[in-house]
């Protein structure tokens, strides 16, 4: 994970320690379950009417409803709140969740361009927050980038040799 870790660092800027500060408070218990819909239903919607048909293809197969649900749940569990996701659907297993989709880096800088101005729109999510968020939101952008875009071409590889 080091690896991974420094290599982002010199994309972001951001350390370990600045993307996983969403660890040292509880965002669930300050902010409230209503503010992470609010948040997930913006930037959904941001994303489904993306003028950049690029991106907007990305999701195309999917309901606007079922990402909002998915995502919230899931943000919900991640800064300190219940299991909702795991015990809708299991694990995250981010990496493998991702697997199908176009993950270049400039598709990660799409959804956090998008993630920044959905956050900038719930004036319940206070500065200090906001800024944990985006950095975790950053970090995991560009972790997720680089994991799956990495197994897509090792996939290739291999079924190349075939
Ligand atoms: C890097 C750019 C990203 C792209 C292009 C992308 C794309 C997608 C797509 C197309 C889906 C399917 C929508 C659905 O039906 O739920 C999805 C789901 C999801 N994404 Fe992302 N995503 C990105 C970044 C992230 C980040 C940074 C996170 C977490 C911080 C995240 C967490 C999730 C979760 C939890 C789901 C639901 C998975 C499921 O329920 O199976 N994604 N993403």
């Amino acid at each position: 994970m080091r690896d991974i870790d420094d290599l982002i660092e010199k994309k972001t800027g951001l350390s370990i320690e600045e993307a996983m500060s969403i660890d040292d408070t509880n965002l669930y218990k300050k902010l409230g379950e209503e503010t992470f819909w609010k948040l997930s239903t913006i930037f959904y919607t941001k994303v489904f009417n993306d003028e950049e048909l690029w991106f907007r293809n990305i999701f195309k197969n999917r309901s606007l409803e079922d990402a909002i649900q998915n995502q919230v749940e899931f943000f919900i569990q991640r800064m300190g709140g219940p299991s909702y996701f795991s015990h809708r659907k299991g694990h995250p297993a981010l990496i493998a969740r991702h697997m199908d989709f176009n993950m270049k880096e400039k598709a990660a800088e799409r959804w956090l361009y998008h993630m920044k101005e959905a956050l900038s729109e719930v004036p319940a999510i206070d500065e200090d927050s906001k800024k944990r968020m985006m950095n975790y939101f950053t970090h995991t952008a560009y972790f997720l980038s680089i994991g799956v875009t990495g197994q897509q071409e090792a996939r290739r590889n291999e079924s190349g040799n075939l």
